[in-house]
C-alpha cells in the first residue's frame, strides 16, 4: 500500500463514478419508502462480549448510502489496507513511522493478555497497582497533607492530551464522582486560569497533579512552577511538595529535577500518544475522582471496543463503518466538518476532546511517505451538548449552503429522573426528532398547506426544509465507565481507519511545532521595542502595540 495516494486506488475510482452518477438519486426519503428494512439493514447492535450492560446501538441508516455504495467503501477499506494496519498497531510495530515508535494504547486496557507487541501487558500492570494504591489512600482520606489534613481537592495541571481525556472524563463520570473531593484542571497558559482556580484551594488539603507526557510542555511546566511558588508560600518548608505533588510522565529525569520523587511519578511510554493517553498514567485525575474500581471498568469498556474492532469483519465493524461513511462525505460530498452531537449533559466535553482526538490525529497534508495528499483529510470537528445546540447552530444545520454530518448520541436512562424523567422524556424527544428533521425536512407542498394561501412566496421559501442532512444515532442504556470506555475506543479506531485509508500518520503531530518556536524566539524580543526583530511588519506592529500599552 505504502506510496499509494488513496486516490488511487481502485475502489477511490468507483467512488468517484458512483458519486457523480448515482447523487441525485441518494434521497433519504426515497430511500427509506423503498426499503422497508432499511433500519434493520443500516443498524447494529453493539454488546460487549465481557459485559452485557455495555450495550449500545449505532443507527446508520439516515445515511446518503446504499448497499452497494456501502460495498465500495468497505472495499476501499480493504485496499488501503486497514486490516493488516489494524494488526501492525496490535502486534506493536512502529506505524507511527515519522517518530519510529508503535502505537500502543491499546496495550493500556489489554485484560485478556493478549501479547500485544513488545509492551506486552508487564509493564503496564505495576502503574495501574501503584494507581490504586494511591487513589485510595486520597480518597480514604489515609493519604495526609502536610499539616495532617486529608486531600479535599485535586488540581491537574496539564495541556491538550494531559488535560482534555481527564477533564471529558470525569465531567462524562460525575454520577460515579466523590462529591467531596473537588477536581480542577488548569491548562491554559493565560495566569487567569491558575489564579481563579488556586482562589478555591486550600494549600493544606490540595493534591496538584502535573500531567505531562514530555515534562517539557511551556504551559505546564510554568503553570506547574507557579502551583509549586503558592503551594510554598503556605507551606514554607519544600519537603511538603511530596505530600501535595505528583507527576504523571514518560520523563522521569524531568520530573526529579522539578522537584517531585520518583516514588510520586506515575510512569508511562512513548508508545502512549498524548492524544491517546487517558488510559494510562494521564487518567489518575479519573481514578481519583471515581475510583480505581470504576476507571478499571472503563478501561475494560475502552477493550471490549478493541476486542470488536480487532476481531469483527469489515461489514460489521462499526469503528470500520462510521470511518468509510465519514470519508464518503469527507472526500465526495465535499464536508468539510463532522458535529459530535451529545444529548447527554455529562457528555459535554465529548466534542472537544475529539477535537484533538480526531484534528490532530488526521489534519495531515502529507502522507505516510511524504506525498502531498490530493484529496481531503481530517474533517473538522465541532459540537455541542444538545439541546443547547438547537437554539444557536442548529438553523444552519437545517437551512445552511453547507452539508454537516452528525453523530447523536443519547442514553435511554438518565442519571438524574427528576419528575420522573419529564426531563429526560423531553430531552430525548430532541434526539430523535432533530436527525428524522434533518433527514427528511419539510416540502414547498408542506409548507403552503400550513401558512394558507395569503403567505407571501419568500415566506414560504424561508420556511422549506429541504431535507436529505445525513446523521447517525447511537443510543444506549446508560452513561456507565464501560459504556463510555466503549464510545471512545470507537471513535479512536474510527479516526486510526480514516487515517490508515488517507495514508497518513495519525499518530504524530508536527503541525503544533512552529507556532511554539516562534513564540519562543519572540517572548524573548518582549522586553524592549529594538529588539523586536526578524518578524513581518504586521508581527511587529502587533507587538509594539502591546508594548505602548502594557502595564506589569
Ligand atoms: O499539542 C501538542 C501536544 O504534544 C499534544 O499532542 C499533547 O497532548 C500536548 O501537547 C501535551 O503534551 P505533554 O503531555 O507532553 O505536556
Amino acid at each position: 500500500m505504502s506510496g499509494k495516494l488513496a486516490s488511487d486506488y481502485a475502489a477511490w475510482k468507483k467512488l468517484q463514478q458512483i458519486y457523480g452518477s448515482e447523487k441525485d438519486k441518494l434521497v433519504l426519503k426515497n430511500l427509506f419508502a423503498a426499503d422497508p428494512s432499511r433500519f434493520s439493514r443500516f443498524s447494529k447492535e453493539y454488546v460487549s462480549t465481557s459485559n452485557p450492560a455495555n450495550t449500545f446501538l449505532l443507527d446508520y441508516s439516515k445515511n446518503l448510502i446504499t448497499q452497494p455504495i456501502l460495498d465500495v467503501l468497505l472495499d476501499l477499506a480493504r485496499e488501503a489496507g486497514v486490516e493488516e494496519f489494524r494488526d501492525k498497531m496490535f502486534s506493536g510495530e512502529h506505524i507511527n513511522t515519522s517518530e519510529d515508535r508503535a502505537v500502543l494504547h491499546v496495550a493500556l486496557r489489554n485484560f485478556d493478555e493478549w501479547t500485544i507487541g513488545e509492551a506486552g501487558v508487564s509493564e503496564v500492570t505495576p502503574v495501574l497497582k501503584h494507581i490504586q494504591e494511591f487513589t485510595d489512600a486520597v480518597r480514604s482520606g489515609a493519604w495526609k497533607g502536610y499539616t495532617g489534613k486529608t486531600i479535599n481537592t485535586i488540581v491537574n495541571i496539564g495541556i491538550g492530551g494531559s488535560d482534555l481525556g481527564p477533564v471529558m472524563v470525569t465531567e462524562a463520570l460525575r454520577p460515579y464522582a466523590k462529591r467531596d473531593l473537588a477536581a480542577h484542571f488548569v491548562s491554559n497558559i493565560d495566569g487567569t486560569h491558575l489564579a481563579e482556580t488556586l482562589r478555591e484551594c486550600d494549600p493544606e488539603r490540595t493534591l496538584f497533579i502535573i500531567a505531562s507526557k514530555t515534562f517539557t510542555t511551556q504551559e505546564t511546566i510554568t503553570n506547574a512552577e507557579s502551583a509549586r511558588e503558592w503551594f510554598l508560600a503556605a507551606a514554607g518548608d519544600k519537603a511538603h511538595v511530596a505530600k501535595h505533588f505528583v507527576a504523571l510522565s514518560t520523563n522521569e529525569k524531568a520530573v526529579t529535577a522539578f522537584g517531585i520523587s520518583k516514588d510520586n511519578m506515575f510512569g508511562f511510554w512513548d508508545w502512549v500518544g498524548g492524544r491517546y493517553s487517558l488510559w494510562s498514567a494521564i487518567g489518575l485525575s479519573i481514578a481519583l475522582v471515581i475510583g480505581f474500581d470504576k476507571f478499571e471498568e472503563l478501561l475494560k469498556g475502552a477493550h471490549d471496543m478493541d476486542k470488536h474492532f480487532r476481531q469483527t469483519k469489515l461489514e460489521d465493524n462499526l469503528p470500520v463503518l462510521m470511518a468509510v461513511i465519514g470519508l464518503w462525505y469527507n472526500d465526495f460530498y465535499g464536508a468539510q466538518t463532522h458535529a459530535l452531537l451529545p444529548y447527554d449533559q455529562y457528555l459535554h466535553k465529548f466534542a472537544d476532546y475529539f477535537q484533538q482526538g480526531d484534528m490532530e490525529s488526521n489534519g495531515k497534508f502529507v502522507t505516510k511517505g511524504g506525498q502531498r495528499v490530493n484529496y481531503q483529510t481530517g474533517p473538522i470537528i465541532w459540537g455541542a451538548a444538545g439541546t443547547n445546540g438547537q437554539h444557536s447552530f442548529y438553523q444552519l444545520l437545517h437551512q445552511g449552503t453547507k452539508l454537516v454530518p452528525t453523530d447523536f448520541l443519547a442514553p435511554a436512562t438518565t442519571h438524574n429522573p427528576i419528575r420522573n424523567s419529564l426531563h429526560h422524556r423531553i430531552l430525548l424527544s430532541n434526539f430523535f426528532a432533530q436527525p428524522e428533521a434533518l433527514a427528511f425536512g419539510k416540502t414547498e407542498e408542506q409548507v403552503r398547506k400550513e401558512v394558507g394561501p395569503n403567505a407571501s412566496e419568500a415566506l414560504v421559501k424561508s420556511k422549506v426544509f429541504e431535507g436529505n442532512r445525513p446523521s447517525n444515532s447511537i443510543i444506549f442504556p446508560l452513561l456507565t465507565p464501560a459504556t463510555l470506555g466503549s464510545l471512545i475506543a470507537l471513535y479512536e479506531h474510527k479516526i486510526f481507519t480514516q487515517g490508515v485509508i488517507w495514508g497518513i500518520n495519525s499518530f504524530d503531530q508536527m503541525g503544533v511545532e512552529l507556532g511554539k518556536v516562534l513564540a519562543k524566539n519572540i517572548l524573548a524580543q518582549l522586553g524592549k521595542p529594538e529588539d523586536v526583530k526578524g518578524h513581518d511588519s504586521s508581527t511587529t506592529g502587533l507587538i509594539h502595540y502591546y508594548q505602548k500599552y502594557r502595564k506589569e
